[in-house]
């Protein structure tokens, strides 16, 4: 019979696929379990890579290969060791960990390895994304230069962030991190949150997903959780997972905010991990592969050609101490720091954000020049009360000594109205713009109110395509 196909056909890429093809399965047998970490020997692995544990009674576990000794092999497991002994065998994937991304993770809560924890079935993929990645190429990086609106009045005046910017938000257990987070979920004009919440207990979990979030915010986000109770090695992972799912929806060509929730618990299970596995503890009892993760996984988010991650990291600062290592780290890494004061929440003023001693690096580049000035004027009043607040509190302060404090002490009420927010009221970009024109008596204005109000400056690679574009000759 003759075939209706005519065309040759091309093999190629099946070729291709034949030829990488690992046909050598690596084994090898536990030798020793010690808590979450196990020792093997073999098989041929790499550090990183995911391996599988197959348990006498038919069941397997999930590993991360974390220390290589001549044969011996060191891993942590995602999950219970119960069960294991001597001489299971270990079957190396020849893979680091993969993480299912696509579309339908919209809406989806999974966990540390990529799977469904929510209940409502498994996730089918389009792709996978490697969960450990370098940062986009710096040549290539889209500059900063659209506003985004976090719905928070106090951020969108006073610390104006930049699509792409990666802000840490720094205070001490209870002062109110996770709530200014869900506002900014809720109210944000990016196109998808990806929310990892890494060592958090599992009522704050749920209360996050069915009352912070809510049904709206949870339909263009993604949630992936380690809860405090997960080993070490599932918490490292989380964070390394949900930025890799940001990764793939910015090269969909999407602005999408990634919050981690927090990182000093990522640092605190890495250095479980470090120090097991025979690291010396170093600055604050961090071994060093924690200060050598930090920027690596912080690094990754940002813009590509493509889209954009603007990332808010809860820092957990030990002790209100700003100088702990892993505040400092974290602070010296990223575009700005938002401090939430612990005075300011207990006197009830909510989102307890301590305006002078936060910045955002690149607002200059994301607001308008009069926005600029009248933000300027406000910060003004505010240190000029906050240098004489004793004096002005104690009385001591005479009204017509000096017309700055007199101008400061008019606008504090005003200024403290204009920050509170609830965290139920939201505050479209228009509405914080209007009020802050009103409480500084300028006009903004209308091209102001745009999403990128600042100069559309062009990008390093378009400075350079366009150095190495050599001019046609028009005419022959
Ligand atoms: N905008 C707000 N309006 C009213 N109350 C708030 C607001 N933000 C925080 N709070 C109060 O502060 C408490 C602690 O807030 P939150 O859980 O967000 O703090 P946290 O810094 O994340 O704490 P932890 O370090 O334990 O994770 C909340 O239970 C709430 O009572
Ligand atoms: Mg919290």
């Amino acid at each position: 019979m003759k075939s209706s196909y005519t065309r040759e056909f091309n093999f190629t890429k099946y070729l291709e696929k034949v030829c990488d093809a690992e046909t050598i399965l690596y084994t090898g047998r536990v030798s020793g379990v010690k808590g979450l970490e196990i020792e093997s020997e073999g098989p041929r692995s790499v550090i990183g890579e995911i391996c599988t544990i197959k348990l006498p009674d038919g069941k397997t576990i999930k590993a991360e290969v974390v220390g290589l000794d001549g044969i011996k092999v060191r891993l942590t497991a995602f999950g219970e060791t119960k069960g294991i002994e001597v001489g299971c065998e270990v079957i190396a994937s020849g893979a680091t960990l993969q993480v299912p991304v696509g579309m339908s993770l919209l809406g989806r809560t999974i966990d540390a390895t990529g799977e469904a924890i929510d209940g409502l079935g498994e996730i089918s993929p389009e792709t996978y994304y490697p969960a450990i990645e370098v940062s986009p190429d710096p040549m290539r990086k889209a500059p900063v230069n659209k506003r985004i609106t976090t719905g928070v009045r106090a951020i969108d005046s006073l610390l104006t962030v930049g699509k792409g910017q990666r802000i840490g938000i720094f205070a001490g257990s209870g002062v109110g991190k996770s709530t200014l987070l869900s506002m900014i979920a809720r109210n944000t004009d990016a196109d998808i949150n990806v929310i990892g919440l890494i060592g958090e207990r599992g009522r704050e979990v749920l209360d996050f997903i069915d009352r912070d979030l809510g049904k709206e915010g949870l339909k263009r986000s993604v949630v992936v959780v380690a809860t405090g109770d997960k080993p070490a090695i599932c918490r490292v992972r989380a964070a390394y997972v949900c930025t890799a799912i940001a990764e793939y929806f910015r090269d969909q060509g999407k602005d999408v905010v990634l919050m981690m929730d927090n990182v000093t618990r990522f640092a605190k299970a890495q250095q479980e991990i470090g120090l097991s596995n025979g690291e010396l503890p170093g600055n604050g009892g961090y071994p060093p592969s924690v200060f050598d993760m930090l920027p690596k996984l912080m690094e990754r988010t940002g813009t590509n050609e493509k889209g954009s991650i603007t990332a808010f990291y809860n820092v957990l600062v030990d002790s209100d101490d700003m100088n702990e290592p892993i505040t400092d780290a974290v602070r010296g890494i990223l575009d700005g720091h938002i401090v939430l004061s612990r005075q300011l929440a207990q006197a009830y003023h909510y989102p307890a954000i301590d305006v002078l001693a936060s910045i955002s690096r690149l607002s200059k580049r994301v607001s308008g020049k009069i926005t600029q000035t009248a933000a300027g004027k406000i910060r003004t009043w505010m240190a000029t009360y906050r240098d004489n607040s004793t004096m002005i509190t104690a009385g001591i302060y005479q009204k017509g000594n000096s017309a700055s404090i007199d101008e400061a002490i008019d606008k504090h009420d005003e200024i403290e109205d204009f920050l509170k927010q609830e965290e139920f009221d939201p505050c479209p970009m228009k509405e914080t713009l209007d009020k802050m024109a009103a409480l500084t008596g300028m006009e903004i204005p209308e091209e102001e109110y745009s999403e990128s109000p600042a100069l559309n400056r062009p990008t390093t690679a378009q400075i350079v395509d366009a150095q190495k574009k050599v001019p046609e000759p028009e005419d022959f």
